[in-house]
């Protein structure tokens, strides 16, 4: 898998903590994917919200609102399941935010490979 992505180690990523923002495309200067971990397991998404488009995290990173159960919108507060992105409170309820496939290998967090 030539192509897999380094996104950040594994123990960057606490339960229910702060999230990894990355860019979508190697080399983009936007931030516009993050991972969080939730369940035990890596969760990343585009950071924009169904809502109005606007980026999640209130600050850099975070993401989750203060239990550290759901994901939290910082514009107008809506609530997304962390393990399917679906928004389960707020103006976009219903509406998922935009997955985004990562696997955890060897203490790192990586976007695999699309070429075999
Ligand atoms: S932009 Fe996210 S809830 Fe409105």
């Amino acid at each position: 898998m030539p192509d897999r992505r380094l996104i950040c180690p594994s123990a960057e990523l606490l339960e229910g903590g702060k999230g990894v923002r990355f860019a979508l495309q190697p080399g983009a200067p936007d931030e516009r994917g993050f991972v969080v971990r939730y369940d035990g397991a890596p969760r990343a998404y585009v950071n924009v919200c169904p809502h109005a488009g606007t980026e999640l995290d209130w600050q850099p990173g975070e993401f989750f609102e203060e239990a550290g159960l759901y994901l939290v919108c910082s514009t107008h507060g809506a609530l997304f399941d962390p393990g399917s992105g679906l928004c389960i409170a707020g103006p976009c309820k219903g509406e998922c935010l935009e997955p985004i496939r990562v696997e955890e290998h060897d203490g790192h967090v990586i976007i695999p490979g699309t070429t075999p």
